[in-house]
């Protein structure tokens, strides 16, 4: 299905009682609360690109995930224990926009599955302050939501008799909503694998294109299009980075040109049916590649392969990232760059200067999913999760025999009960001797 932005909204019974269902338990949240408190969540608004033209329109994810709509002027504001504790607000049509912009999507049907009540406003903000009356916290995004802001503005600049009876306390709307959207449903599992499989056939095919003398922006290119046609768009800036380019870990693809002898780093999700994937795949140019390269690339596979093997309920993040610090460690001393004992080394991070980022991240509606812990320590991994793991070794400037390089593998795993599924799975393969096959 080929999807345009803002047009699109997902209406199916199966999907409504989904949306329905989430809405119920973030009202049963705010109900727990120790006061009485309620949210405020609003679409992404649209972004100036330049005069007269807008980036290409990307919805809140929060609000896609309680109400399935790609529209850009909703609000929906929940407040329990209410007679009316679901509210959509839209603006009341205007036959200019339409004419510029298309007919929006009908929320009738929207509202109808959420059980909301539907308003039109000329003024969401003042509709919005009205109904918060009688609450004493609200949750608000911190995003860059207009109406975020002109609330909280408005709330904390009202003369303390005009107060009274309006909410005191604005609490960050996230972790309201991430413990929910961290657990992925069969569906929306179903939508990341699709997701995956899509990336995974785009990274086959651009893999028995690449040759010496092609630039990084050009298979960049190639990838966007590709997930273009197939109806996605790049969840991220694909990134495309030849020999020692890929040491910046958000790099962006200029000019150079691939040559034999090197690796490329392609790191490269799409997203598809507002679901993502983020697979990194390190690929050799040409066939004879230097003995400490090789080197390199095995210590980041085998530290990727213990850390995948970590993965099952109960776990934490911070447990895999050790795992594969440790095989990182002793690669690192397998080439000379670290000395002493790995037990000291692995205690004082010493391999950071080369694996100075994560192990991996939630994955989902957003590349990087929200989820409801502060660090790896206390990041719990439960089944229906979707994590990447994503070990690499940087090397800005030569060191010892490795000359500057970067080399990351990362793949999309998702939580089961009895431990783990590997989504990205039919990328080709990570083994060296495969990959000359392959691409030979
Ligand atoms: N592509 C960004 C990341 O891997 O987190
Ligand atoms: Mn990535
Ligand atoms: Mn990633």
């Amino acid at each position: 299905m080929i999807i345009s932005q803002g047009q699109y909204q997902n209406t199916n019974g199966h999907m409504q009682q989904t949306y329905r269902r989430r809405t119920k338990k973030i009202l049963k949240k705010l109900a727990a609360e120790p006061c009485p408190s309620c949210l405020v969540l609003t679409s992404n608004p649209a972004a100036r690109r330049s005069l007269d033209t807008n980036y290409p329109y990307r919805q809140n994810s929060d609000i896609f995930y309680l109400t399935g709509s790609l529209r850009h002027d909703i609000t929906l504001v929940l407040r329990p224990n209410t007679s009316e504790p679901i509210t959509l607000i839209i603006p009341p049509d205007d036959k200019i926009k339409n004419l510029w912009e298309g007919t929006p999507p009908n929320m009738g049907p929207i509202a109808e599955g959420l059980n909301a009540r539907l308003v039109r406003s000329t003024s969401v903000a003042e509709t919005v302050f009205k109904m918060l009356r009688g609450f004493d916290s609200v949750f608000l995004p911190t995003n860059s939501s207009p109406l975020a802001t002109k609330l909280r503005n408005h709330l904390s600049s009202l003369p303390s008799h005009e107060k009274r009876a309006l909410p005191s306390t604005v609490i960050d709307a996230e972790p309201l909503l991430s413990v929910l959207r961290s657990i992925k449903t069969p569906q929306e599992i179903a939508k990341i694998k699709r997701a995956t499989a899509l990336t995974s056939a785009v990274l086959y095919h651009i893999s028995q294109a690449i040759e010496p003398g092609m630039t990084e922006h050009e298979i960049a290119t190639l990838i966007d299009y590709l997930y273009r046609l197939h109806g996605a768009e790049p969840a991220f800036n694909t990134i495309v980075a030849a020999g020692k380019s890929a040491a910046t870990l958000h790099y962006h693809p200029g000019e150079r040109c691939l040559k034999a002898g090197e690796f490329v780093l392609i790191d490269s999700g799409c997203e598809l049916d507002m679901y993502s994937s983020d697979i990194t795949r390190t690929i050799p140019i040409g066939e004879s590649l230097p003995e400490p390269l090789r080197d390199v690339y095995e210590i980041v596979l085998s530290s990727q392969k213990a850390a995948i093997k970590r993965v099952k309920p109960g776990v934490t993040l911070r447990t895999i990232h050790n795992a594969a610090a440790k095989e990182i460690t002793l690669g690192l001393k397998s080439l000379g760059i670290l000395k002493g004992s790995t037990d000291k080394l692995l205690r004082e991070a010493a391999y950071h200067p080369w694996f100075p980022h994560g192990i991996g991240h939630s994955l989902g509606i957003d590349v990087h999913d929200p989820t409801p812990f502060q660090d790896h320590t206390n990041f719990i991994l439960e089944p229906g999760m979707v994590i990447t793991i994503e070990p690499g070794l940087y090397f800005p400037k030569r060191a010892g025999k490795v000359s500057a390089c970067g080399i990351r593998i990362e793949d999309d795993v998702l939580v089961t009960k009895q431990g783990h599924q590997i989504l990205s799975q039919d990328v080709f393969p990570k083994e060296l001797s495969e990959l000359a096959l392959l691409l030979g």
